[in-house]
């Protein structure tokens, strides 16, 4: 059951590679293919040695080879071969050295190309798709399981590669030398790995799976930690939450232990074997050869191929139990991969809004859930209109929002513009201003929040925004004015200075339709009064939709959209309601 799950993840990253990428890979198993011929070539040159230390003839005829004179004293001919020897060490060692730089940067480049791939594909991914995932799950995903696929399964691919070519040769070498040792060590080795692919590889990739699980647990549980720690000092929960980070980061660390222990287990098994054949091998070889001196030679040689062997061996069985680790890794690189895939927004021609946005009989419904957030909205929204919008919390105000936005799709019914343009296009995003109930701030500055996300700011729209959004006084009493730091989160500002921030962010871009849900309802009265202020001085001359909780928030709206249960109640006006006595302050 265990090699299909290898060639499977093979398959994976195959899939997710370029065919550049995948050439690369088959360079960085060749390139090291090359070292290890050379590594077989320098064990065959210590054998020459140690033949020649024995009976320097040999060497004479070696040096003749390649040129020296012959006649050359014994003591010559070990010089000269040991320098010869010493010359085929140093290139090896700096053609592996070259392959050790090229592999790592190769597959490392590999590595942050891919993830900014994948963080481009999180980038297009519809709204709809982070409705139902914590996350964490992402961030784990991008840091911790790319690296693995990448730094444990590519590399560890190649290396198997190139040491079974080292394996084959050296085997090759012995089978000359001695066919019976040949096939004793070829029958051990087949054990071993029968072995390690029938018991230790899917015990490893269960450790992966649950170490990944203790992973994303762990890591979800730092950032609800970090993010809700006012709620979880004043609710008395430090205990409860370290309590649990301890948990799963305790779960981690057990497994990763186990893993790490269980790796050396086979070089152990592998050396105790390896020694048992170094005695057999003498036991043969005293039957056959007269005196220790003459075995000197071909012993030193099985030493030497014994040793190379040996951690080659393990270095397989040690990078097969890497890889099946980091498949539950691969897995999910290419499952989120693969779900992330959506293209939502649109790119259309660039268009001028100028006549309504209208919704005909749309409904829309959650993933998981039974009943329909939305359900048969049919209204439009004049250009330059101010429509606010009213209900009970749930009654569907933010989904309708997130409808026109056409960050949700809904399952029924139609949202154009000027009847033929869509809203879930990036043009669309572009003439929109929103401001949403709970800002989001980033750890940055003033100015950088209202710019967000822009490298060169645009001083004189800056400056508008900022007075638009009457944050001007603020800011010149700070010493450092909008390069003033907030805070994570705008930890350092007060709810009102925040949501004005958040208004000076929605205009900066100058947009012509401005949207706010709830913009006002965190606040206390009279910063609401004066934040009121600003949104009706802001919202002249544009598109307004707002969203409130309270229906004297909307007194200089045109229209108010009454919503109930997902459904329109009543279309009105505020004077109507106030007619009517509908108004409750
Ligand atoms: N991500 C979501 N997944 C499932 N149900 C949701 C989600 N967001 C909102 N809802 C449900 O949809 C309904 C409307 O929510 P919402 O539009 O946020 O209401 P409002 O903004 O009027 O308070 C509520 O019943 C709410 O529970
Ligand atoms: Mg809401």
């Amino acid at each position: 059951m265990s090699s299909p799950f290898i060639s499977s993840a093979i398959q994976k990253i195959r899939f997710l590679l370029t065919k550049e990428e995948k050439i690369k890979w088959v360079g960085i198993a060749l390139f090291a293919s090359c070292t290890s011929l050379l590594e077989v070539v320098t064990a065959s040159v210590i054998v020459v040695f140690a033949q020649v230390l024995n009976q320097p003839d040999i060497g004479q005829k070696y040096l003749s080879m390649v040129g020296f004179s012959s006649g050359l004293v014994p003591g010559r001919i070990v010089l000269y071969i040991a320098i010869i020897v010493g010359i085929i060490y140093l290139v090896k060692n700096l053609v592996a050295a070259a392959e050790v730089f090229y592999q790592n940067f190769t597959i490392q480049k590999m590595n942050y190309l891919f993830k900014e791939k994948l963080l481009h594909r999180y980038a297009e991914a519809d709204y709809g798709f982070y409705l139902t995932r914590n996350s964490s799950l992402g961030v784990t995903v991008v840091s911790g399981d790319t690296e693995l696929m990448f730094s444990g399964g590519m590399i560890s691919i190649a290396s198997i590669l190139s040491e079974s070519v080292i394996f084959i040769c050296l085997i090759g070498m012995v089978v000359y030398m001695n066919p019976s040792l040949a096939i004793t060590i070829f029958g051990v080795s087949v054990v071993l790995w029968l072995f390690s692919i029938k018991i230790m590889l899917p015990q490893f990739y269960k450790w992966g799976q649950r170490m990944q699980e203790a992973a994303l647990n762990s890591e979800q549980n730092l950032l609800q930690f970090f993010h809700g720690f006012k709620e979880i000092v004043l609710l008395g929960k430090r205990e409860a939450f370290v309590n649990a980070f301890q948990y799963h980061s305790r779960k981690k660390s057990r497994i990763q232990a186990i893993q790490t222990a269980t790796n050396v287990l086979p070089r152990m098994i592998i050396e105790v074997l390896f020694v048992g054949l170094f005695v057999t091998t003498i036991a043969f070889l005293c039957l056959e050869h007269e005196s220790p001196v003459q075995m000197l030679g071909v012993l030193g040689g099985y030493l030497y191929l014994g040793f190379r062997l040996m951690p080659g061996l393990n270095r397989v069985i040690n990078m097969l139990n890497v890889f099946k680790a980091a498949i539950p890794s691969i897995e999910r690189v290419y499952k989120e991969y693969a779900v992330s895939a959506k293209e939502s927004y649109v790119d259309i021609p660039e268009f001028v809004f100028e006549e309504c946005i209208e919704l005909k009989d749309v409904s829309f419904c959650y993933p998981n859930v039974k009943k329909n957030a939305l359900q048969n909205i049919s209204f439009q929204i004049k250009k330059g209109e101010c429509i606010g919008v009213v209900g009970e919390t749930g009654s569907g105000k933010s989904t309708l929002i997130d409808v026109l936005l056409g960050l949700l799709k809904p399952q029924k019914g139609t949202v154009l513009i000027d009847d033929m343009y869509l809203v879930g296009s990036y043009q669309w995003h572009q003439k929109i201003g929103y401001v949403p109930q709970s800002v989001y701030l980033t750890d940055d500055t003033i100015e950088a929040n209202i710019a967000f996300g822009e490298k060169k700011i645009d001083e004189s729209r800056l400056n508008a925004a900022i007075n638009a959004a009457q944050l001007r006084k603020f800011i010149d009493q700070l010493p450092e004015g909008f390069k003033t730091f907030v805070g994570e989160r705008g930890i350092r500002l007060s709810g009102g200075e925040r949501q004005r921030i958040s208004i000076a962010r929605a205009l900066y871009r100058n947009p012509e339709v401005l949207i706010f849900d709830e913009a006002t309802s965190a606040l206390d009265n009279e910063t609401e009064a004066k934040l009121m202020e600003t949104i009706n001085a802001v919202s002249q001359n544009r598109t307004v939709i707002m969203i409130a909780h309270r229906l004297t928030t909307l007194k200089n709206c045109d229209r108010i959209v009454m919503m109930e249960k997902g459904s329109i109640d009543q279309i009105t006006t505020y004077e109507i309601l106030q007619k009517n006595k509908q108004v409750v302050v």
